[in-house]
Protein backbone atom coordinates (compact mmCIF):
# COMPACT_ATOMS: atom_id res chain seq x y z
CA UNK A 1 0.00 0.00 0.00
CA UNK A 2 1.18 3.12 -1.55
CA UNK A 3 2.22 6.21 2.15
CA UNK A 4 -0.49 8.30 0.44
CA UNK A 5 -3.22 5.23 -0.21
CA UNK A 6 -6.87 7.08 -1.65
CA UNK A 7 -5.87 10.32 -0.10
CA UNK A 8 -6.60 13.37 -2.01
CA UNK A 9 -3.94 16.07 -3.41
CA UNK A 10 -4.38 19.22 -4.77
CA UNK A 11 -0.93 19.97 -6.23
CA UNK A 12 -0.95 24.13 -7.38
CA UNK A 13 1.43 24.91 -10.08
CA UNK A 14 0.97 21.24 -10.90
CA UNK A 15 1.49 21.22 -14.54
CA UNK A 16 5.31 21.90 -14.51
CA UNK A 17 8.60 21.73 -12.47
CA UNK A 18 8.22 20.60 -8.82
CA UNK A 19 4.50 20.51 -8.67
CA UNK A 20 4.50 17.67 -11.74
CA UNK A 21 7.38 15.79 -10.37
CA UNK A 22 5.47 15.38 -6.86
CA UNK A 23 2.34 14.62 -8.73
CA UNK A 24 4.18 11.63 -10.22
CA UNK A 25 5.54 10.67 -7.13
CA UNK A 26 1.95 11.49 -4.92
CA UNK A 27 0.20 9.20 -7.74
CA UNK A 28 2.94 6.92 -7.31
CA UNK A 29 1.96 6.54 -3.84
CA UNK A 30 -1.76 5.95 -4.57
CA UNK A 31 -3.03 9.29 -4.35
CA UNK A 32 -5.92 11.10 -6.04
CA UNK A 33 -3.95 14.37 -7.59
CA UNK A 34 -5.94 17.55 -8.91
CA UNK A 35 -3.23 19.71 -10.54
CA UNK A 36 -3.92 22.96 -10.40
CA UNK A 37 -2.32 25.52 -12.86
CA UNK A 38 -2.83 28.66 -15.10
CA UNK A 39 -1.36 26.64 -17.92
CA UNK A 40 -3.97 24.82 -19.29
CA UNK A 41 -2.50 22.96 -22.12
CA UNK A 42 0.29 21.45 -20.14
CA UNK A 43 -1.77 20.84 -17.18
CA UNK A 44 -4.57 18.94 -19.38
CA UNK A 45 -1.76 16.88 -21.32
CA UNK A 46 0.22 15.80 -18.57
CA UNK A 47 -3.50 15.09 -16.08
CA UNK A 48 -3.93 12.79 -19.77
CA UNK A 49 -0.36 11.04 -19.17
CA UNK A 50 -1.11 10.50 -15.64
CA UNK A 51 -4.77 9.27 -16.11
CA UNK A 52 -3.10 6.96 -19.06
CA UNK A 53 -0.83 5.65 -15.68
CA UNK A 54 -4.35 4.40 -14.09
CA UNK A 55 -3.96 6.99 -11.76
CA UNK A 56 -6.89 9.34 -10.76
CA UNK A 57 -5.66 12.56 -11.96
CA UNK A 58 -7.91 15.72 -12.92
CA UNK A 59 -6.59 19.12 -14.30
CA UNK A 60 -8.80 22.68 -13.25
CA UNK A 61 -7.22 25.91 -14.77
CA UNK A 62 -6.83 27.97 -11.88
CA UNK A 63 -5.25 31.85 -11.33
CA UNK A 64 -4.71 31.17 -7.48
CA UNK A 65 -4.85 35.19 -6.90
CA UNK A 66 -8.41 34.84 -7.97
CA UNK A 67 -10.14 34.38 -4.67
CA UNK A 68 -13.72 32.73 -6.62
CA UNK A 69 -11.67 30.50 -9.11
CA UNK A 70 -9.74 29.13 -5.74
CA UNK A 71 -12.78 28.54 -4.25
CA UNK A 72 -14.58 26.96 -7.19
CA UNK A 73 -11.18 24.40 -7.62
CA UNK A 74 -11.70 23.04 -4.01
CA UNK A 75 -15.71 22.79 -4.62
CA UNK A 76 -14.72 20.87 -7.80
CA UNK A 77 -12.15 18.74 -5.81
CA UNK A 78 -15.00 17.43 -3.15
CA UNK A 79 -17.45 16.94 -5.81
CA UNK A 80 -15.21 14.96 -8.18
CA UNK A 81 -13.04 12.99 -5.45
CA UNK A 82 -15.34 13.95 -1.97
CA UNK A 83 -12.62 15.46 0.11
CA UNK A 84 -9.37 17.06 0.68
CA UNK A 85 -6.30 15.52 2.30
CA UNK A 86 -3.16 17.15 0.94
CA UNK A 87 -2.69 20.70 -0.38
CA UNK A 88 0.75 21.48 -1.89
CA UNK A 89 0.60 25.09 -2.43
CA UNK A 90 3.40 25.22 -4.83
CA UNK A 91 2.52 27.67 -8.02
CA UNK A 92 5.12 30.52 -8.15
CA UNK A 93 7.23 33.15 -10.12
CA UNK A 94 10.12 34.44 -10.30
CA UNK A 95 12.02 37.17 -12.14
CA UNK A 96 15.23 38.99 -11.56
CA UNK A 97 15.23 42.97 -11.69
CA UNK A 98 17.50 45.70 -9.71
CA UNK A 99 15.25 46.69 -7.05
CA UNK A 100 15.78 50.66 -8.08
CA UNK A 101 14.15 50.17 -11.59
CA UNK A 102 11.59 47.63 -10.11
CA UNK A 103 7.99 48.99 -11.18
CA UNK A 104 5.86 49.25 -8.05
CA UNK A 105 3.31 46.71 -10.72
CA UNK A 106 5.76 44.20 -11.10
CA UNK A 107 6.22 44.31 -7.36
CA UNK A 108 2.92 43.87 -6.95
CA UNK A 109 2.52 40.98 -9.47
CA UNK A 110 5.20 39.27 -7.51
CA UNK A 111 3.99 39.57 -3.96
CA UNK A 112 0.39 39.01 -5.45
CA UNK A 113 1.13 35.32 -6.52
CA UNK A 114 3.85 34.29 -4.47
CA UNK A 115 2.47 35.13 -1.02
CA UNK A 116 -1.44 36.09 -1.55
CA UNK A 117 -2.08 33.80 -3.67
CA UNK A 118 -0.46 31.10 -0.84
CA UNK A 119 -2.75 33.00 1.26
CA UNK A 120 -5.89 31.89 -0.77
CA UNK A 121 -5.51 28.73 -1.06
CA UNK A 122 -4.08 27.95 2.50
CA UNK A 123 -7.43 29.44 3.64
CA UNK A 124 -9.61 27.26 1.17
CA UNK A 125 -7.49 24.44 2.19
CA UNK A 126 -8.06 24.90 5.69
CA UNK A 127 -11.79 25.81 5.60
CA UNK A 128 -12.01 22.44 3.77
CA UNK A 129 -9.65 20.42 6.31
CA UNK A 130 -12.19 21.99 9.38
CA UNK A 131 -14.88 20.08 7.65
CA UNK A 132 -13.43 16.68 7.55
CA UNK A 133 -11.09 16.67 10.75
CA UNK A 134 -7.91 17.86 9.44
CA UNK A 135 -5.05 17.65 6.74
CA UNK A 136 -1.44 18.67 5.85
CA UNK A 137 -0.28 21.80 3.77
CA UNK A 138 2.95 22.04 2.10
CA UNK A 139 3.93 25.62 0.70
CA UNK A 140 6.45 26.49 -1.43
CA UNK A 141 8.97 29.32 0.03
CA UNK A 142 12.67 29.06 -1.08
CA UNK A 143 16.16 29.23 0.45
CA UNK A 144 15.29 33.24 -0.43
CA UNK A 145 12.70 32.92 2.41
CA UNK A 146 15.67 32.25 4.44
CA UNK A 147 18.68 34.64 3.27
CA UNK A 148 18.62 37.88 0.72
CA UNK A 149 20.02 37.75 -3.09
CA UNK A 150 20.75 41.08 -5.00
CA UNK A 151 17.63 41.30 -7.61
CA UNK A 152 14.63 39.59 -6.01
CA UNK A 153 13.84 41.86 -3.39
CA UNK A 154 10.18 41.48 -4.16
CA UNK A 155 10.58 37.61 -4.88
CA UNK A 156 12.83 37.08 -1.44
CA UNK A 157 10.01 38.97 0.71
CA UNK A 158 7.18 36.99 -0.45
CA UNK A 159 9.18 33.98 -0.10
CA UNK A 160 10.06 34.89 3.25
CA UNK A 161 6.24 36.17 3.93
CA UNK A 162 5.80 32.05 2.99
CA UNK A 163 7.98 30.75 5.74
CA UNK A 164 6.42 32.85 8.61
CA UNK A 165 2.66 32.71 7.25
CA UNK A 166 3.46 28.55 7.26
CA UNK A 167 4.82 28.58 11.37
CA UNK A 168 1.57 31.42 11.79
CA UNK A 169 -1.09 29.23 10.34
CA UNK A 170 0.69 25.92 11.99
CA UNK A 171 0.11 27.23 15.13
CA UNK A 172 -3.40 28.09 14.64
CA UNK A 173 -4.66 25.26 13.54
CA UNK A 174 -2.27 22.82 15.33
CA UNK A 175 -4.96 21.16 17.83
CA UNK A 176 -7.50 20.51 14.61
CA UNK A 177 -5.23 18.49 12.91
CA UNK A 178 -4.13 20.52 10.03
CA UNK A 179 -0.24 20.38 9.84
CA UNK A 180 1.47 23.18 7.84
CA UNK A 181 4.96 23.13 6.28
CA UNK A 182 7.04 24.72 3.57
CA UNK A 183 9.23 23.05 1.46
CA UNK A 184 12.30 25.43 0.78
CA UNK A 185 14.04 24.78 -2.31
CA UNK A 186 17.63 25.56 -3.90
CA UNK A 187 18.28 26.21 -7.04
CA UNK A 188 16.27 23.73 -8.68
CA UNK A 189 16.42 22.72 -12.71
CA UNK A 190 12.92 23.80 -13.42
CA UNK A 191 11.85 26.11 -16.09
CA UNK A 192 11.84 28.98 -14.12
CA UNK A 193 15.19 29.05 -14.07
CA UNK A 194 16.66 30.68 -17.02
CA UNK A 195 18.81 28.47 -19.30
CA UNK A 196 22.30 30.74 -19.37
CA UNK A 197 22.01 30.94 -15.47
CA UNK A 198 22.08 27.52 -15.06
CA UNK A 199 26.16 27.15 -14.70
CA UNK A 200 26.50 29.85 -12.50
CA UNK A 201 23.68 28.41 -10.41
CA UNK A 202 25.28 25.08 -10.01
CA UNK A 203 28.83 26.85 -9.19
CA UNK A 204 27.35 28.96 -7.05
CA UNK A 205 25.91 25.67 -4.75
CA UNK A 206 28.10 23.77 -2.69
CA UNK A 207 27.62 20.28 -4.59
CA UNK A 208 28.37 22.26 -7.70
CA UNK A 209 24.91 20.99 -9.65
CA UNK A 210 21.51 22.08 -9.66
CA UNK A 211 18.69 20.38 -7.48
CA UNK A 212 16.08 17.97 -9.58
CA UNK A 213 12.83 18.20 -8.88
CA UNK A 214 12.31 15.23 -7.85
CA UNK A 215 14.55 15.46 -4.90
CA UNK A 216 12.22 17.95 -4.18
CA UNK A 217 9.52 16.05 -4.61
CA UNK A 218 10.74 13.37 -1.97
CA UNK A 219 10.92 16.10 0.66
CA UNK A 220 7.38 17.20 -0.17
CA UNK A 221 5.96 13.65 0.09
CA UNK A 222 7.85 13.35 3.72
CA UNK A 223 6.01 16.84 4.96
CA UNK A 224 2.63 15.98 2.84
CA UNK A 225 2.56 12.34 4.62
CA UNK A 226 2.59 10.58 8.19
CA UNK A 227 5.94 10.38 8.13
CA UNK A 228 6.72 13.52 9.57
CA UNK A 229 3.46 13.34 11.86
CA UNK A 230 4.76 15.46 14.63
CA UNK A 231 6.14 18.43 12.50
CA UNK A 232 4.32 21.57 12.00
CA UNK A 233 5.49 25.08 10.93
CA UNK A 234 9.03 23.84 9.83
CA UNK A 235 10.55 24.59 6.54
CA UNK A 236 12.86 22.29 5.58
CA UNK A 237 15.32 23.67 3.22
CA UNK A 238 16.79 21.32 0.51
CA UNK A 239 19.36 23.15 -1.53
CA UNK A 240 22.36 21.49 -1.87
CA UNK A 241 24.26 23.34 0.86
CA UNK A 242 23.70 27.00 -0.37
CA UNK A 243 22.66 28.14 2.53
CA UNK A 244 25.18 26.30 5.07
CA UNK A 245 27.54 28.34 3.55
N1 LIG B 1 13.22 26.09 -9.45
C1 LIG B 1 13.82 26.73 -8.46
O1 LIG B 1 15.02 26.97 -8.49
C2 LIG B 1 13.04 27.18 -7.25
C3 LIG B 1 13.75 27.58 -6.11
C4 LIG B 1 13.06 27.98 -4.98
C5 LIG B 1 11.67 27.99 -4.99
N2 LIG B 1 11.01 27.62 -6.11
C6 LIG B 1 9.55 27.68 -6.08
O2 LIG B 1 9.00 26.44 -6.46
C7 LIG B 1 7.68 26.63 -6.95
C8 LIG B 1 7.51 25.84 -8.24
O3 LIG B 1 8.38 26.39 -9.22
P1 LIG B 1 9.09 25.52 -10.35
O4 LIG B 1 10.54 25.67 -10.14
O5 LIG B 1 8.49 24.17 -10.41
O6 LIG B 1 8.73 26.42 -11.62
P2 LIG B 1 7.75 26.16 -12.87
O7 LIG B 1 7.73 27.46 -13.59
O8 LIG B 1 8.17 24.93 -13.58
O9 LIG B 1 6.33 25.89 -12.20
C9 LIG B 1 5.53 26.91 -11.66
C10 LIG B 1 4.10 26.68 -12.13
O10 LIG B 1 3.25 27.63 -11.45
C11 LIG B 1 2.27 28.06 -12.38
N3 LIG B 1 1.74 29.36 -11.97
C12 LIG B 1 2.38 30.56 -11.97
N4 LIG B 1 1.54 31.52 -11.57
C13 LIG B 1 0.35 30.93 -11.31
C14 LIG B 1 -0.91 31.42 -10.86
N5 LIG B 1 -1.12 32.71 -10.63
N6 LIG B 1 -1.92 30.53 -10.71
C15 LIG B 1 -1.74 29.22 -10.97
N7 LIG B 1 -0.57 28.69 -11.40
C16 LIG B 1 0.47 29.56 -11.57
C17 LIG B 1 3.00 28.13 -13.71
O11 LIG B 1 2.10 28.10 -14.81
C18 LIG B 1 3.90 26.90 -13.63
O12 LIG B 1 3.31 25.78 -14.23
C19 LIG B 1 7.51 28.15 -7.09
O13 LIG B 1 6.78 28.64 -5.98
C20 LIG B 1 8.93 28.67 -7.04
O14 LIG B 1 9.03 29.99 -6.56
C21 LIG B 1 11.65 27.20 -7.24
Amino acid sequence: MGKLQDNVAIITGGASGIGAATARLFVSEGAKVVLVDLNEEKGKAFASELRALNADAIFIKTNITNEEEVANTFKQTVETFGKVDIVFNNAGIGRVHPSHELEYSEWRNTVNVDLDGVFLVARESIREMLKTGGGTIVNTASMYGWVGSPGSAAYNAAKGGVVNLTRSLALEYAEQNIRVNALCPGFIDTPIIPEESKQALSQATPMKRLGQAEEMAKAVLFMASDDSSYMTGNSLIVDGGYTAQ
